[in-house]
């Protein structure tokens, strides 16, 4: 069943039926200040850290499930509804919820008075807008009454929640004209206030919860709205909101509107109070002013609208499949920047509170988003290393505020240091800026211990090879990239964190997954030396990869599959010999793409066994049999129910590596299979078991050892769509940016006629058409640049002052 479709051509998903599986949902704003926003108008917003400068409240988990958020009550006569549904939940004449980029827009209609509320945050501004129309479509004259909402947090989100016997005592708020200011903690160490205005006369307001909704109702009855009246009442601690009354009369067919603005303002210190007690409102009164006339509000909107399609017109593909062109062209790299904005911090499965900007997740988010904002990106990579130590090894998350480690968390993911240089080299070779390389990047934040990227980027190599264990394989540390793998946790106390804790010494423990990846990083390293005309660093660091690659052979193959790891007493995991947790799929992906074995067919026979063992009608599971109970010396993965997250899930970010890796062996028909299991656009007809979003990437599916496989959650906030991303347009498209040019080599369906790309590449544009008349799923015929023929695959930097053609043919 679908819940409503995609409007490719607005760049929108439209949800026609307001009780979706779980809330949809989407995210405004692009630089400093968000919201996220529902499909029945749930949802929050922050300036910049969702943890500590939370303006407005939102309680998770709730029941029912999104209750609060931004919300409209239109009392006409005796009918109360809103426009996005909830929540009064009025059964609506229309109802229609537009996500679109960086927008929302929700349609309501009752009894002939149309109600449009559009939502957005303008480029560079620290205010959201919500556009309301409202139109008399009936015959007769109406009078309405309009009630805005909006529940303040007390700025802090953590202590929001939980430090009630100070917060009920300290909000504060001023009215002036139609603008409720929120100056909670303003007198004191804050100087920042928000303020919700709208630019028309107001009948009324209230700022107090209780006088508002009625200690005894909820957010679907105010009291207020019940009455038609707002009380004017002024919040003196408890809780603080923001609601307008406006009195509306409406000639058939007459539409009127209004621009509310929730907005964000910082003040210097000694520019702090107009006078005793009364805030300085300049700064609020210019925000306002820039946005109080519907003129103004469309041209912003259009600006929005000319940003994305700069973004998006980078690469844009048409193929003969619907589904996989609004992926690529519009919502996989849509989902990559909100990754890149949001990294796992704010989602309706993230608090916000918690997380801060993971090294390796960081990394990997970057492969999708480079070619948007190359500028962002580089500036991103240097926040990242900075926060590397001396020895290669790193703090496992940053503070976006701060830009330094969390130590609470600490480090010895021995898998963190090797992503770094996945992220440089895929920077260079899309832009060609080398001198990322030469610039001076601190240690640990410390200045003082500066050196170049690349040596951040050696560090990172050698750190692995000064960290190996019995076999000559990677030492774990405290996880690799599956964090619920915790071979040195041994934990018995449920209050502990797998993530935190390590009660044995890490010295035995070792992992293929890590040994794949630092054959393919590495070779990335040596590839990026010989390009620098390093070559005695090249030829020293070639040595340390072979050996890992006779290592692998040597001790991490079982026999039909590489293993996954050996635990602390040197026991295999991922083997035949194990009962449960037989084979999983990290390893097969990373030793496959790092082409071990490919010789003798070891990365066929692993591949075959991923299809074997793992794959199933929702994509391929972690590991299987999945974990029936604890095991102390595996740690956090065996405590998952079988066929949930990383104990048998379909664990969505890793199901690119078999993609990427089924393209080595040339196999497009398979490779495509997987991608269109999990891409959510194909997902779509199923959306009440999926449950979560048709438009973008969850984390996990359920596996097939399941209840529930193929009900999915976790949505947005994952490394899942900068691999697809990458999956898709670079292996299965298969046009690749090198360092000398950008590289062509399909691997298809063997059913594909055609498709055309259209790359922007270091500024200039490549219309790229790709012919298959000979029905292979990859290799290359002939290249054709402006109808000449080219004897490389890789099509070299052209002349940006026009656009190319490229012609391929398969075969
Ligand atoms: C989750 C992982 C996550 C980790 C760190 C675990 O509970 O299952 O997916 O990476 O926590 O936050
Ligand atoms: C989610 C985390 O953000 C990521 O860092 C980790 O690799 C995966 N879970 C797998 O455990």
């Amino acid at each position: 069943m679908k819940y409503g479709y995609f409007d490719d051509d607005n760049k929108e998903y439209v949800i026609t039926e307001p009780k979706t599986p779980y809330p949809w949902i989407n995210y405004l704003g692009n630089k400093d200040f968000f919201s996220l926003t529902s499909n029945t108008g749930g949802g929050y917003s922050f300036y910049k850290d969702a943890k500590f400068r939370r303006l407005t409240r939102y309680r998770y988990n709730n029941v029912p499930i999104d209750d609060g958020g931004k919300y409209f009550y239109i009392k006409d006569e005796d009918t109360i509804w809103s426009p996005g549904w909830k929540p009064v939940k009025t059964k609506l004449d229309k109802y229609e919820c537009r996500h679109g980029l960086s927008y929302t827009k929700f349609i309501g209609e009752k009894n002939g008075v149309n109600a449009e509320v559009l939502q957005f945050i303008p480029l560079d501004f620290l205010g959201e807008i919500q556009h309301v129309k409202l139109k008399n479509t009936s015959s007769k004259e109406k009078n309405i009454k309009l009630f805005s909402f909006i529940e303040w947090a007390l700025w802090n989100a953590e202590d929001d929640m939980t430090n009630f016997q100070r917060n009920l005592n300290t909000g504060e708020v001023e009215v002036e004209d139609s603008v409720i200011y929120h100056k909670t903690e303003f007198k004191e160490r804050r100087n920042h206030y928000a303020f919700f205005s709208v630019n028309q006369n107001i009948n009324g307001f209230d700022t107090d919860r209780e006088s508002f909704i009625g200690l005894y109702n909820g957010f679907e009855s105010p009291q207020a709205v019940e009455n038609g009246k707002a009380s004017n009442s002024e919040a003196h601690g408890w809780s603080p909101i923001a609601s307008h009354y406006i009195e509306v009369s409406l000639k058939p067919n007459e539409e009127k509107d209004f621009v509310f603005m929730l907005g964000y303002v910082e003040v210097d210190a000694k520019d702090k109070w107009e006078s005793k007690s009364v805030i300085n409102k300049k700064p609020a009164k210019e925000m306002i002013a820039k946005y109080n006339t519907k003129e103004k509000v469309e041209n912003a909107l259009n600006d929005l609208a000319l940003y994305w399609d700069n973004l998006l017109g980078k690469i844009n593909i048409s193929s003969n499949e619907p589904k996989l062109d609004r992926m690529v062209n519009i919502w996989n790299q849509y989902q990559c920047m909100v990754t890149f904005n949001m990294s796992r911090s704010a989602s309706f499965f993230e608090s916000g509170i918690g997380r801060g900007m993971g090294f390796r997740d960081s990394n990997q988010d970057l492969i999708g988003f480079v070619h948007q904002i190359p500028e962002r990106a580089r500036e991103r990579i240097i926040d990242i290393a900075s926060t590397q130590f001396e020895d290669g090894s790193c703090y496992h998350q940053y503070q976006p505020l701060t830009k330094k480690g969390n130590a609470t968390l600490g480090g010895d993911f021995n898998d963190d240091p090797l992503w770094l240089i996945l992220s440089t080299t895929e920077y260079i070779k899309e832009t060609g800026d080398f001198s990322i390389l030469n610039e001076k990047v601190p240690f640990n934040n410390d200045v003082s211990k500066a050196k170049s990227l690349f040596e951040h980027l050696k560090v990172s190599f050698y750190h692995v090879v000064n960290n190996l264990g019995p076999h000559n394989l990677p030492l774990i540390g405290r996880a690799d990239w599956n964090d619920c793998l915790n071979l040195n946790c041994f934990s018995q106390d449920p209050n502990e964190s797998f993530q935190t804790t390590g009660n044995k010494k890490g010295k035995t423990a070792e992992s293929l997954m890590i040994a794949g990846l630092f054959v393919v990083y590495g070779k990335e390293f040596v590839k990026l030396c010989r390009e620098l005309h390093l070559d005695d660093e090249a030829i020293f660091a070639a040595k340390h990869i072979n050996n890992m690659s006779e290592a692998v052979k040597n001790y991490g193959w079982d026999g039909d599959w590489f293993l996954r790891a050996y635990d602390y007493y040197g026991n295999k995991v991922g083997s035949n010999e194990n009962e449960e947790g037989k084979i999983f799929i990290e390893s097969q992906g990373w030793c496959s793409m790092a082409e071990i074995g490919l010789e003798n067919g070891m990365v066929k026979k692993s591949l075959d066994s991923v299809k074997k063992y793992l794959d199933c009608d929702y994509g391929i599971v972690l590991n299987s049999p999945a974990y029936s109970k604890y095991y102390e010396e595996y740690g956090e993965i065996s405590t998952y129910p079988i066929g949930y997250k990383e104990n048998g899930g379909v664990f969505c970010h890793n199901n690119p590596w078999i993609m990427i890796a089924e393209t080595i062996l040339g196999r497009g028909d398979q490779a495509f299979e997987y991608y269109s299991k999990i891409a959510p656009s194909f997902l779509e007809e199923i959306s009440e078991l999926h449950k979560v979003e048709p438009y973008v990437y969850c984390q996990m599916i359920a596996g097939k050892e399941a209840h529930k496989p193929g009900e999915a959650k976790n949505s947005w906030l994952t490394g899942t769509a900068s691999w697809n991303f990458y999956a898709i347009t670079q292996y299965i498209l298969g046009i690749k940016p090198d360092y000398n040019g950008l590289s062509i080599n399909p691997c298809i369906p063997s059913e594909w006629k055609e498709f055309n790309v259209k790359r922007v590449f270091r500024g200039t544009v490549y219309n790229i058409h790709v012919k298959n008349p000979y029905k292979v799923c990859k290799g290359i015929k002939e290249i054709r640049v402006n109808g000449e023929k080219i004897e490389s695959t890789i099509i070299p930097i052209l002349d940006s002052n026009k656009e190319h053609k490229v012609e391929v043919i398969m075969g």
